[in-house]
């Protein structure tokens, strides 16, 4: 059975109840955690690979390969409390977590110390986030990838004071699919993000819960979110030390919040929902044995058919789950997930014990660009263009009291997005909208590659590409569009468009 895609009941609600005071805010400002006695000589190494501007997206700082030392850690599951009516309690906080035996590095974490449990909600609910600052700062709480009344969303607008609470509540309404959730106050999403707020939310539905994939959580079906961090000598996420205007990137490995992680599994298939939730940094990733494995979601649902990859690239905030067969693996295979340059990124550990292998679903959605989708003329032309810490939009920079498109609830528009080289070449803008998943029609006039061909709501525009994209927001609300570099939507380069 398939969900519909364009139909799609128009129901959804929404209540804010601002200011539930819960939890005390400690007044605290030391953000800055360098402990700089311990540092000089790591930092100046760091910062000479990180010095040069443009250098990240061309000669990026090497990442190292993880050892295989800890067991990855699995988020909790956060499931609703269905008798208190899907309530699902969120809370931002700082923490401490032992990356480095002796050291205590300074964190954010959601319900925890560092990212989030995995918020699992079900297609039809009316679900209610309760969400709660207990930051010493500001922040907000965005869904990435929810299609949800722009009141939710979580944007630079929705700033809650430390202390401060806020319901959230709407009718989930789009299809089985991996999404996330991160803060996005003005001009600090970087920094907060790089400390440790990020989790993920799984919607499901009818057709993920009979296609017969691989779904038992932590056991056949992993969540993976890759970061890249870097730490100062004092072994603290030293944002400030480390920030660069063109993305910043790190030299260490987390995923999962692991540092030198290994997964254990067993001889089956297996799925792997992978998150790049890096500031900036790009991947590439592939299995060591060269073997191919088959991608089967994007970041907004099913692909219609499984496609085999022997690679894939995700850009920061982009999402693929893709499900590898390691029944043809035994314990002592050295089987790992690499990166384009071959630093190891996880090595699987195999466990002989079950040899099962199920057969892949073989029509898993009705994902298509209508031929009306193809003939509607372009109604928004987006230019993005980057140089430093000067980044634009078409040449404007964000501002909050600027409304810079509308649109009408419910309307499918095509926007045409050109990622304008600068003198040097430019670099990949990894491009999202809020409160939407969306089509790709074309890129630079051709259909784009079949394992993109499914919902998304942020592609990679390499410079000088053109997207052309079928949009349309099923809420209403105002709603962020930006590049997923963080330091660029920090920077500016996002807009705002208004859906009535
Ligand atoms: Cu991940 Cu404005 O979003
Ligand atoms: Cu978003
Ligand atoms: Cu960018």
């Amino acid at each position: 059975m398939k969900s519909r895609i364009w139909i799609t009941s128009l129901f959804a609600s929404i209540l804010i109840i601002g200011g539930c005071s819960s939890s005390k805010s400690e007044p605290d400002d030391n953000m800055d955690h360098s402990n700089m006695s311990h540092d000089d000589m790591k930092m100046e190494e760091a910062d000479s690979q990180t010095e040069n501007g443009h250098m990240s997206h061309t000669n990026p700082l090497a990442l190292t390969d993880s050892i295989g030392e800890n067991e990855l850690a699995l988020p909790a599951l956060l499931e609703p409390e269905k008798e208190k009516g899907n309530v699902y309690n969120i809370v931002a906080q700082k923490g401490t977590v032992e990356f480095f035996d002796g050291y205590q590095t300074e964190t954010l974490g959601y319900n925890g110390s560092f990212l989030g449990p995995v918020i699992r909600v079900n297609r039809g609910d009316t679900v209610k986030f309760r969400t709660v600052n207990d930051l010493s700062e500001e922040t907000t709480f965005h869904w990435h990838g929810l299609d949800l009344p722009g009141e939710g969303d979580g944007g630079p607008h929705k700033s809650i004071k430390p202390g401060k609470s806020e319901i959230v509540e709407f009718t989930v309404d789009q299809q089985a699919a991996t999404l996330w959730f991160h803060p996005h106050p003005e001009g600090k999403t970087s920094e907060q993000f790089y400390k440790g707020l990020a989790g993920l939310i799984y919607v499901e539905d009818e057709n993920s819960k009979n296609l017969g994939l691989p779904s038992d959580y932590g056991v056949n079906d992993i969540p993976l979110i890759f970061q890249d961090r870097q730490f100062d000598g004092g072994k603290q996420l030293n944002y400030q030390r480390f920030k660069n205007d063109d993305g910043t990137i790190g030299d260490t490995l987390l995923v999962n919040g692991t540092l030198n992680p290994k997964l254990t599994i067993s001889k089956e298939k297996v799925r792997l929902r992978l998150l790049n939730g890096s500031n900036a940094r790009n991947y590439t990733f592939k299995l060591n044995t060269g073997d191919s494995f088959e991608q089967i979601a994007t970041d907004g649902g099913f692909l219609n058919t499984p496609e085999t990859m022997n690679e894939i690239t995700l850009t920061p905030g982009e999402r693929a789950e893709v499900i590898v067969d390691f029944s043809k693996y035994d314990a002592t295979s050295n089987v790992a997930l690499i990166n384009e340059d071959n630093t190891i990124l996880l090595p699987f550990k195999i466990n002989e014990v079950g040899t099962e292998t199920s057969d892949m679903p073989q029509n898993m959605n009705d994902f298509a660009v209508t031929d009306e989708e193809r003939s509607l003329p372009v109604s928004k032309k987006l230019e993005l263009f980057g140089m430093g810490n000067m980044v634009t939009i078409n040449g404007k920079r964000f501002d909050m009291n600027r409304i810079d498109f509308t649109q009408k609830q419910s309307e499918t528009e095509i926007w045409e997005i050109y990622n304008k080289p600068d003198m040097m070449g430019g670099m990949v803008h990894p491009f999202h909208i809020h409160g939407t998943q969306f089509k790709i029609v074309s890129i630079d006039g051709k259909e784009p590659p079949v394992n993109e061909q499914g919902w998304k709501d942020t592609i990679a525009i390499e410079p000088g590409e053109t997207f052309k994209l079928a949009i349309k927001f099923n809420n209403k609300g105002i709603y962020m569009y930006h590049c997923h570099i963080l330091e660029h939507e920090d920077n500016g380069m996002m807009g705002q468009v208004l859906v009535e």
